[in-house]
């Protein structure tokens, strides 16, 4: 027992000074910041328009709607890396949104009356990284040891 907590006390300690050291060894996989920062720079990065119409967030404030609109967003971007095999930064976002998934419990959430419309790659650009820039603010994002 005298063992257990002194061993809970020993990680905490260890925990709360070491966050510099986990950047430095990169565990970006498991930090959504990170995960979003990078979602960001790659749609920044990706100069891109593609043509046709495309399916987003009416509301992209709707927070209970994430786990939904991510799921569309994710659909899309395979659609539009299947078709156009090239652009990596597509790639790489769509790679990291699912990680998102993984690392944030509340996109298991899925709310009702999820409106999405049609619009043209710009907008479907724009709501995808107002979601994303939302999601970078939560502060409840994390992965939950023995429960996820
Ligand atoms: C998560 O990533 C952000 C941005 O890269 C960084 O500022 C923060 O310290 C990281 N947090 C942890 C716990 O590694
Ligand atoms: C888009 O970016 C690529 C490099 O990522 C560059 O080669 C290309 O010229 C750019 N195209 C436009 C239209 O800016
Ligand atoms: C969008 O959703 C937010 C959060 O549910 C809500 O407060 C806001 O009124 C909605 N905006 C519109 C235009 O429906
Ligand atoms: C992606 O493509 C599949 C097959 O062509 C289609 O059924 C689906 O509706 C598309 N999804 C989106 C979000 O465009
Ligand atoms: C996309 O649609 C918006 C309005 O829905 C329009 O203002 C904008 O010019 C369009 N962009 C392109 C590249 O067609």
């Amino acid at each position: 027992m005298y063992l257990y907590v002194l061993l809970a006390c020993v990680s905490w300690v260890l925990e709360s000074h070491s966050a510099p050291m986990k950047i430095v060894s990169g565990s970006t996989q498991d930090n959504h910041t990170a995960v979003c920062a990078e979602i960001e720079k790659e749609l920044m990065a990706d100069n891109v328009t593609y043509k046709g119409s495309f399916e987003r967030p009416q509301n992209t404030s709707e927070e209970l709607c994430y786990g939904k609109f991510i799921e569309g967003f994710i659909s899309t971007l395979n659609n539009i890396s299947t078709k156009h095999k090239n652009d990596w930064h597509i790639e790489k976002v769509c790679k990291n949104m699912r990680q998102l998934t993984k690392i944030c419990p509340k996109l298991k959430l899925t709310g009702h009356n999820c409106i999405t419309e049609k619009s043209n790659f710009s907008k479907f650009k724009e709501a995808l990284q107002s979601v994303v820039i939302s999601i970078e603010g939560w502060k409840s994002c994390k992965r939950i040891k023995g429960v996820l």
